[in-house]
Parts: structure tokens; C-alpha cells; sequence
């Protein structure tokens, strides 16, 4: 094959048309075009091409081994209103510089510091809980997570401004999202109400956590984030000015919570409709814990909840799209991909591609014991990415899901209320398009 072919992909016969059904229904049209169209699809977008890369090897390709040739995409370019040059956003020797430093706050020896934090925000949200009432698992499982992140960065004594926060910056993603369309750059120096909506949420944040950082630094010390980020220093013994200290906050705040709340909430559903599987959760839990809360010590002995977690990850991974804008012509898979192209990894399509997972719709742990997983080529599941940009927040997030889910399991069934529809609605995490509606069933008390 020649290296100037055109990848295959879909001819617009109405001109806009791979738009509206991208945004009538992301996922679906991804599946569809990467089964019409096979590893490496081109479609139109507006007046550009991009392209959807459907094998693990040019995932790898993309994330690991030519990473230098991409950078972030525009998506994500967007939110940089909010999020301003933290970790996620921020490209070339700041994020280089960035990661550097904040790479050991993310040590897993490091974050156990915080599972006595994540088991106890997990007992508080059970206090709450009676037998056989019927809750929306997807929101207490954000409001946990939201708890969780906010302890880990601002510590125990600021819940209310954790909480404060967490809202301004739901609120001012909620707002970007609606708006995140090519010309958002246009819109905004419009006097419409959602990009003013941005703006003052943006402006609540700042004053918010400006506060919280003047008494960190009069205050220095504590153990959580924020003072952490505060007493970091670069190679050359550099702190990081209180603006980069703020821009990263933020990311952690909003990186660390959502992701991890989307992941619990399908954990429950699939529970809740593979009974044998539940069964097995819990013989390992009450094995291994009998009556007692788990401890961080706990963990390496969960191997089941592991896998459990792992195959909802697969399934409904949280981050299910990845975008990257090629920097300099790329050779992918035959083709040229021109330099100031986008590129698509989806998580989605290629955890459910049936040439590396056997049956790949089908809920199945037993997948992730060791031999199966090391018969996989590496990325066929990359749910927390890859390379340099691999979620920093990896082990904490592990972490924080099995102690979450362990904590709630080892006392409660949850069943799905039969009224609830089940769909995804995928953001820039996969949420539950209808909520999750659960009855929660007392198990042990
Ligand atoms: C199940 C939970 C999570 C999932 C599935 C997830 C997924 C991801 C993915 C796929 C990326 C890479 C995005 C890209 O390459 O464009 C990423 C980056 C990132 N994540 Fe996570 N994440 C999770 C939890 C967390 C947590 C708990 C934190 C913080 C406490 C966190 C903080 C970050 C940050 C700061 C980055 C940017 C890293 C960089 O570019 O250097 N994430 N995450």
C-alpha cells in the first residue's frame, strides 16, 4: 500500500452530516465507522479531516512511541478557560517542568496517606443510607468522589469551600461543554449568558481558592495537596507562582473526581445485572474483611474487585474519547496524517473490538487474570491513556475505586430500580445519560 493513499471513510452526502451524528450519538457513530472502515478512518469535520485510529498499535503509536509529533486537541484546548495551564491542558516544557514536579505527589506510597480519608468519606455517605430506600447512584457516587478530592487537596477543615468549589467548577464545565463548538472564541466576547456563565464562575473559583492558598502559606505544613504543591520546587529550587499553583488545583480537582465517580456508577449497574459476579465480590470481601473496614494493606489481597473494576473500565471506560492534533506529517498505519490534523483514539471502540476481547459486549472479570491480560497486545485497553500525558492520578484513582466500592459492598446491595433506562451520555467523561436509580438493600449493617 502506498503511503499517499487516502484512508477510507465516510462520503458526506449532505454537508455537515458526520457532525450531527457524531453529536447525536458519539459512540454509536464511532463503532459504526470503525467496523465500515476498519483502523484508520478519515471523515470531515467542517472545513478539516480528521481521523479515528482503530488498532492498539497506532494507539501506541500515537500516545507512546511518536508522542513528540502530537499534542493535545482542541477539546480539551477549550477548557483551558477553566483549567487555565494545568497538568492536563498545558503543553511542551511547562507540562514537562510541571509533571516533573508534581510526579512524586502521586507516588503510590504517598497518596496512602489519604485511604483512612476515602474510607471514612465512604462512612459518612452510608450514614445517610436507609435499607430499601431508592437513591441515584450517580450522584452520591459524585458526591463522594467530590468529597474524597476535596480532602485530599484542601484537607478536612475547609469541606464547606471544597464543596463551594467543586460546584463553581461543575457548573463552569457544565456551562464550557454546552458551548464547546468551533467558534466558542466568537461566542465569548458575546454578551450571551452562557460564556458569561463561564466567566463568573471562573471568577467565584479564583476568589475561592486565592483565599485558601494565602492561609496554606500562612499556615505551611499540612499534608494535602495544596500545601504540597506550595513547597514543591523545581530543579532549580523554584517554587510555582501562586497562578500555576491555582491552574493545577483545579485540575486535580476536576481530573480526580468525575472520572472516578463515572467508573463506581457502571461498577454498580453491571453488579447489580451479573449476580454471579456480585457474589463472588462479596465472598472475597467478607473473606478477606469479614466485619472490619478496608485498609489501604487490604488492597493487594482484592484481586477479584480488581478485576471487577478493570472490566467496568473496559466497558464504560471514563475517559472514552482521546484527541490529539498531529504537529508535523505522521505515517500511520500506511497513510499520511497532514500536520494540524486531529486524531481520535477511542477507548470505547477499541475496549469493545472483538479481534482482542472474545465476546467483547459481554461483562466477563475472568478477563483480567494475568495470562489473559499479558495475551493482549498493550494497548487494546487504555483507559488511563498513555506516555508522557498517562493520567498522573492513576494509582490514586485505583485506590480510591477499590476502598469506595469496598467500603459500600462489604454493607449494601444495590438493585436496579426497574424503571431505569440505561444509556451513556458521553461528555468529556461517559456519564449515565438517565442517572443510575438503585435500591439500597441492607446486607450487612
Ligand atoms: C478512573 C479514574 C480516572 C480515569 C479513567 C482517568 C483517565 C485519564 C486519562 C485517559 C488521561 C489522559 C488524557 C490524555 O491523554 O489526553 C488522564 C490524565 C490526567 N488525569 Fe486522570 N483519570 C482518572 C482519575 C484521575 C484522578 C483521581 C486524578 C487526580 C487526583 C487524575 C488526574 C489527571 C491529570 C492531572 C491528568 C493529566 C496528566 C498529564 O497530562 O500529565 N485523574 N486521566
Amino acid at each position: 500500500m502506498s503511503v499517499l493513499a487516502t484512508p477510507p471513510g465516510p462520503r458526506e452526502r449532505i454537508p455537515g452530516a458526520t457532525i450531527v451524528s457524531f453529536y447525536r450519538d458519539p459512540v454509536g457513530s464511532l463503532t459504526r465507522m470503525a467496523a465500515e472502515h476498519g483502523d484508520v478512518a478519515r471523515f470531515r469535520w467542517g472545513p478539516r479531516h480528521e481521523y479515528l485510529l482503530n488498532h492498539p498499535d497506532l494507539v501506541e503509536q500515537v500516545l507512546v512511541t511518536q508522542q513528540r509529533s502530537f499534542m493535545k486537541g482542541q477539546a480539551l484546548q477549550e477548557t483551558k478557560r477553566i483549567l487555565g495551564e494545568g497538568l492536563l491542558t498545558s503543553e511542551g516544557t511547562l507540562h514537562l517542568r510541571q509533571r516533573r514536579l508534581m510526579q512524586p505527589l502521586f507516588h503510590r506510597r504517598r497518596i496512602a496517606a489519604y485511604a483512612g480519608e476515602m474510607v471514612e468519606c465512604a462512612d459518612r455517605l452510608q450514614r445517610r443510607w436507609h435499607d430499601g430506600e431508592t437513591r441515584d447512584v450517580h450522584e452520591e457516587m459524585t458526591r463522594l468522589t467530590l468529597a474524597v478530592v476535596g480532602r485530599a487537596l484542601f484537607a478536612a477543615d475547609v469541606e464547606a469551600e471544597a464543596a463551594e468549589i467543586g460546584e463553581a467548577l461543575t457548573d463552569a464545565m457544565e456551562s464550557l461543554q454546552r458551548f464547546m463548538l468551533p467558534f466558542y472564541g466568537t461566542l465569548e466576547r458575546l454578551p450571551l449568558p452562557g460564556p458569561r456563565r463561564v466567566r463568573a464562575s471562573r471568577r467565584r473559583l479564583d476568589l475561592t481558592i486565592y483565599r485558601l492558598l494565602a492561609e496554606r502559606r500562612a499556615n505551611p505544613g499540612g499534608g494535602d495537596l495544596l500545601s504540597l504543591l506550595l513547597e514543591a520546587r523545581d530543579e532549580q529550587g523554584e517554587p510555582m507562582p501562586d497562578t500555576q499553583v491555582r491552574d493545577e488545583a483545579m485540575t486535580i480537582f476536576l481530573a480526580g473526581h468525575e472520572t472516578t465517580a463515572v467508573t463506581l456508577t457502571w461498577t454498580w449497574m453491571l453488579l447489580a445485572r451479573h449476580p454471579a459476579v456480585e457474589a463472588k465480590l462479596h465472598k472475597e470481601l467478607d473473606d478477606a474483611l469479614g466485619t472490619r473496614a478496608p485498609t489501604v494493606d487490604d488492597l493487594p489481597e482484592l484481586a477479584y474487585t480488581d478485576m471487577v473494576l478493570r472490566e467496568a473500565m473496559r466497558l464504560y471506560p471514563p475517559a472514552w474519547l482521546i484527541g490529539r492534533r498531529a504537529l508535523v506529517d505522521v505515517e500511520l498505519g500506511g497513510y499520511v496524517v497532514p500536520a494540524g490534523s486531529i486524531v481520535i483514539l477511542s477507548p470505547w471502540v477499541t475496549h469493545r473490538d472483538g479481534r482482542f476481547f472474545v465476546e467483547p459486549l459481554r461483562f466477563d472479570p475472568e478477563r483480567w487474570t494475568p495470562e489473559a491480560e499479558a495475551a493482549r497486545p498493550r494497548f487494546s485497553y487504555f483507559p488511563f491513556g498513555g506516555g508522557t500525558r498517562r493520567c498522573i492520578g492513576e494509582s490514586f484513582a485505583l485506590m480510591e475505586a477499590k476502598l469506595l466500592l469496598t467500603s459500600i459492598a462489604r454493607r449494601w446491595r444495590l438493585r436496579l430500580d426497574p424503571a431505569q433506562r440505561i444509556d451513556v451520555l458521553p461528555r468529556i467523561t461517559l456519564r449515565p445519560r438517565y442517572g443510575m436509580r438503585m435500591r439500597v438493600e441492607a446486607h450487612r449493617q
